[in-house]
This record gives C-alpha cells, sequence and structure tokens, in this order.
C-alpha cells in the first residue's frame, strides 16, 4: 500500500483540539528496522507491543472526537536488543467504503445522528480501541461494540472479521475481553440497544465458538470490561444508561442512576445459570484482575479488583450526580483502586477502596496470572487534565495488592503515557520478573518513543528509550505477545 492514497491534510479545518499536538492523526503506514535505543534495551525482553488508537484517514464528517477516528495498531518488536516499528490501518469495512468514496461518510460521536437511527447502527466501526492475541492472530476492537477484526501479528494486514461462526455476525463484541493463557480460551461479551441487551460467548484456542448465551438485561446498558477466573466470567451491569428518549432521537445523554445498585453477573465460564450480585451504585472501565478464594468455610469468594471513577459528594455527603456524569461524559480523569467480593455459595457481598489517594487507571497485569490470585498490577498515573477530553496519562503506579501499597513514577511536564503492559523477561517465573513497555510521547522532543522500565523498579525511570522515527498519535489499549506466541504463530 503506498503513501498516494492519504488525503493531503494541509487544508484540514482542525475542528478541536483532538486533532492536535500527541492527538494530531498521523496516516503514514510504514516500517521501521532497529531503531535508535537511549540506554539498553535487554537481550532477555522478545516480544511484541502493540497499541491500538485513532488516526483519522479522512477530514472529519463534522465535529471531530478523539474516539471517531480510524483504528490503527502500532506494533513495536524486540529481538536480542534490537527494536523495529510498524504500524497499519485497521482495514474496517467503514474505512474501505470512506477510501473509496474519497471522503468520510459517517457522523462522529459528537454529532446527531440520521432522523430515526440509533446511535450505534449509525456510527463506523473504527476498530480502534483494543487488540488482544489470540489463536495466532491479533484482535481489534471498538468501544462502543462490534465485529472484530483479526490481524496478521507480522505484516499487521488485516485478515478480515471474527465472523466464522453465524452467532458471531452483527454482534456487538466489546473492546475488551479476556484470554486465558492456560487453556487459549477467549471469553468475550457483546452488548446493544436491542434484547436480550448483552451476550456471552468463549472461542477455544482451535477457533470454534464453544460457548455463547444471552445474558438478558434490564434495558441497554455500558458495560466497557469483564472479568474472568479459571470457573466463572465476570459481566457488569452498572446505573449508567444513555437516556431512553435521547436515544430513540439518535442522540446520547448519560444518566447516572443513584438508587440503583451496580450488578455484576457470574457465569460459569461455559455457560449456565447467572448468579448476580448487587453492590454500591459505581461506574468503573477497566478490570485489573479477578480470581477465586476459598474461605474456611470451603465457600468461594470472587474478588475482581479495578479502577472505577471516583464518587464526588456535595457539601452534604451526597453523590454530586452532575459532577460524575461530567468527569464521565468529557474522558474527565477522577479513579479509584476498588475491590468487590461475592460469595457464591451464600450471595454475600464485599467491596471497599484499594486506594484512592492516586488517581490512575489502565491497569495492565502479568498476563499468566490472568484470573488467578496476582499480587502487581501497572497503571497509568493520570495528569491534570489541561483541556476537555485530553486525558494526559502522565506516568505509571505500580500496586502491591498484597498490601495495598503502591510505588509511582512521574518523569515531570511534557511527558505523556500510554497504557504499559507487562512484558516477562526471558525465562521469568515470578509474577513481575519483566518489564513494562509502552510509547511515551516525548513534548520537549517532540517525538514518540517507547519507554522499557524494569517492573521491579519503575521509580528508577526506563532503563531504555527507543525513539520512534514518526510519531505515534495517544491512543488507547494494547498487550504484549510473548515471543513463544509469535513463534508458534509463525510456524501455524
Ligand atoms: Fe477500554
Amino acid at each position: 500500500m503506498g503513501l498516494d492514497h492519504f488525503p493531503d491534510r494541509s487544508n484540514w479545518h482542525v475542528p478541536d483540539a483532538s486533532m492536535k499536538g500527541p492527538f494530531a492523526p498521523n496516516n503514514i503506514e510504514t516500517a521501521f528496522e532497529d531503531l535508535e535505543v537511549i540506554g539498553t534495551l535487554p537481550e532477555d525482553l522478545n516480544g511484541m507491543y502493540v497499541r491500538n488508537g485513532p488516526s483519522p484517514a479522512h477530514a472529519p464528517h463534522g465535529k471531530y472526537h478523539w474516539f471517531d477516528g480510524d483504528g490503527m495498531l502500532h506494533a513495536v518488536r524486540f529481538q536480542g536488543g534490537r527494536a523495529t516499528y510498524r504500524n497499519r490501518f485497521v482495514e474496517t469495512d467503514g474505512l474501505k467504503a470512506e477510501r473509496a468514496a474519497g471522503k468520510a461518510l459517517w457522523p462522529g460521536l459528537k454529532e446527531r445522528m440520521p432522523e430515526g437511527a440509533l446511535p450505534d447502527d449509525a456510527m463506523k466501526n473504527v476498530s480502534n480501541t483494543d487488540v488482544t492475541y489470540h489463536n495466532g492472530k491479533l484482535y481489534s476492537m471498538w468501544y462502543r461494540g462490534g465485529a472484530v477484526y483479526t490481524v496478521d501479528p507480522f505484516t499487521l494486514n488485516t485478515l478480515g472479521k471474527l465472523e466464522h461462526d453465524p452467532r458471531l455476525v452483527g454482534l456487538q463484541i466489546s473492546a475488551h475481553s479476556r484470554v486465558d493463557e492456560s487453556t487459549g480460551e477467549f471469553m468475550f461479551f457483546a452488548y446493544g440497544n436491542r434484547p436480550p441487551y448483552m451476550h456471552y460467548g468463549v472461542i477455544g484456542a482451535d477457533g470454534a465458538v464453544t460457548t455463547f448465551q444471552d445474558v438478558p438485561l434490564p434495558g441497554p446498558r455500558l458495560p466497557h470490561d469483564c472479568a474472568v477466573t479459571p470457573h466463572y466470567t465476570i459481566l457488569h451491569d452498572f446505573p449508567l444508561i444513555n437516556n431512553p428518549s435521547a436515544l430513540a432521537a439518535g442522540r446520547y445523554s448519560l444518566e447516572f442512576h443513584q438508587d440503583w445498585p451496580t450488578r455484576y453477573a457470574v457465569i460459569p465460564r461455559h455457560g449456565g445459570k447467572v448468579q448476580w450480585f448487587e453492590f454500591e451504585p459505581r461506574y468503573m472501565l477497566h478490570v485489573a484482575n479477578a480470581w477465586e478464594e476459598v474461605n474456611a468455610k470451603g465457600e468461594t469468594e470472587i474478588v475482581m479488583i479495578g479502577t472505577p471513577y471516583a464518587m464526588p459528594r456535595d457539601y452534604d455527603g451526597n453523590l454530586d450526580v452532575r459532577r460524575l456524569l461530567f468527569t464521565i461524559g468529557t474522558q474527565g480523569t477522577d479513579y479509584e483502586l476498588y475491590q468487590w467480593r461475592m460469595n457464591l455459595a451464600t450471595g454475600e457481598t464485599r467491596e471497599g477502596v484499594v486506594d484512592d489517594i492516586l488517581n490512575s487507571e489502565f491497569p495492565m497485569i502479568n498476563t499468566a496470572w490472568q484470573g488467578l490470585k496476582n499480587r502487581y498490577t501497572y497503571n497509568v498515573l493520570m495528569g491534570r487534565p489541561r483541556t476537555l477530553e485530553q486525558p494526559q496519562f502522565a506516568g505509571l503506579v505500580k500496586y502491591d495488592l498484597s498490601n495495598g501499597s503502591a510505588v509511582a513514577y512521574h518523569p515531570g511536564e511534557g511527558f505523556w503515557f500510554s497504557e504499559a503492559p507487562f512484558a516477562p523477561r526471558d525465562g521469568a517465573t515470578e509474577e513481575d520478573d519483566g518489564y513494562v513497555v509502552g510509547f511515551v510521547w516525548n513534548g520537549l522532543a517532540n517525538r514518540s518513543e517507547v519507554w522499557v522500565t524494569d517492573a521491579r523498579d519503575i521509580i528508577q525511570g526506563p532503563v531504555a528509550r527507543v525513539i520512534m522515527k514518526q510519531r505515534v498519535p495517544h491512543g488507547f489499549h494494547s498487550c504484549w505477545v510473548r515471543e513463544a506466541q509469535l513463534q508458534a504463530a509463525a510456524v501455524a
């Protein structure tokens, strides 16, 4: 694919700050070998860091929102102390149609939808939100829920949609799913504006759909993530909804119902009866991890850790719903680390704050501990918001869940982090024996870098900084693909 079919952006109208600085699109698809490194890249770091994010390929249809940009995958592969970079658009149906038309065809998040259309129906699945590795392929996913696009992990060429089973066709599959590396299973959920409003499914290591069932909800909801343990999957029903009459008129208007509970569905991994648990009303985007614990009575308790929004209070101590909605609606950053406990035998629940001092999100764990009781989570430290809808990820936080303690690293003004997955050191057996790896926008030098930090010593800062030869726009989620997984994919 040449560079010539990308439009000249010199005359673009820049409708808001989401198109400037670290957020500005960069539509050049390229590859660079043997990148320059400041410091020393560890030779025992082998594998690939992949991150998804928006980069609008065409001038916006109207008002632009950061979330509207076409999905682009950026991959940095580490091999024996060297690093290479490659980026490619996710070739979605929408992007292909817009290329054929030579212009943007779909309205964005800030625009009014066509009369009679439900917003999700009228939006382009830009597949710009998350990326994960399963069954030899990268899966690219969208935050509003839509078809999953499969991508070759070596070329980043889009292979197609994950629709090999008729039950997957037309589903709004969430951006966040979970892979159990010990079984090779991919657990996912889908949601939407039509009954039953949620589905749950499992794709096995061989690609076959092994589990698929309805999870009926009282109405359309806005779940974002899920959690798994070896025997259960946990899905979310928060009291945050789109106002139904606004939705019917083709637009979004968030409502938070403080008199409704947070509800979590615990579903046996391979399907069956859903057990619901109720908690204090909250809203959360991302789960760090979940696991099963057996208490002295032999009862199984599920523990889930995540980063919900902090609940703002007014002078009388009452929930300030307006402020909460403003924070959520403008991608404001005010988060806590929190835990929920669900006793499967008695139905009892417990919940509470793990840390409400540090403000962090985008929790990443050593994925070999997915669904197992783990000790460490690596989060992005949130900076003070400079402007609306421009969250600045200012540093890294490493939590020790065994005692709730944390260490945080912030290099100073001008550096913008990105979600930083954990990369195990070659041959590592202990949970935090490895590195955290993530893009950093270096605003002082006006360039993108990848920072490799020793996971056991994050406050020392990066041990190596890989210099990108072109800017990587600020983006969303990422994953680490282990070298063994890449080798297996190469053979397959
Ligand atoms: Fe997310």
